[in-house]
């Protein structure tokens, strides 16, 4: 239906989308330092989608606030049901594929470092735990990106 709400799931859970960014065989990678119950905790950066906002186009806003980078959304890393991964009970993480258009990531407001990381050096940072299974699955498909 047209009118169907961007920002939830059919059962009604709220939708975070994060990005799985490739550049030279490396997953970008950010390290939270906000909220306090987060810091610290590395994640594909992304945020919530706001309602009547089309997921796509709050993965760019997100990045571009967050980060300072224009991004193109080219995909999807899908979860274990061939769509959204887990998140937590009111909310699920919708991964999306995407490439930088413009700019360096650059820590801002909501982090204070970012990583590329090689595919062997995912594990070498404390990842927020709903972002180890993306996060791998992403890394996995690197090489065919
Ligand atoms: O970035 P934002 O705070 O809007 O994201 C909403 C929530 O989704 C966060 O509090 C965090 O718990 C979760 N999140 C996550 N992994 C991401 C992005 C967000 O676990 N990559």
């Amino acid at each position: 239906m047209d009118d169907a709400p961007t920002h939830v799931t059919a059962d009604g859970r709220r939708v975070v989308v994060a990005a799985a960014i490739e550049s030279r065989g490396r997953l970008l990678a950010a390290r939270r330092s906000r909220p306090e119950s987060l810091a610290g905790g590395w994640e594909l950066p992304g945020g919530k989608v706001e309602p009547g906002e089309d997921p796509a186009r709050a993965l760019v806003r997100e990045l571009l606030e967050e980060l300072g980078v224009d991004i193109e959304v080219v995909g999807a890393v899908h979860g274990p049901d061939g769509g959204d991964w887990p998140l937590d009970d009111r909310s699920v993480l919708r991964v999306l594929r995407a490439r930088i258009d413009r700019g360096d990531p650059e820590a801002g407001v909501a982090h204070d470092e970012v990583r590329w990381l090689a595919p062997r050096e995912l594990g070498s940072v404390p990842w927020l735990e709903p972002d180890v299974a993306p996060a791998a699955a992403a890394a996995l498909r690197i090489d065919t990106w």
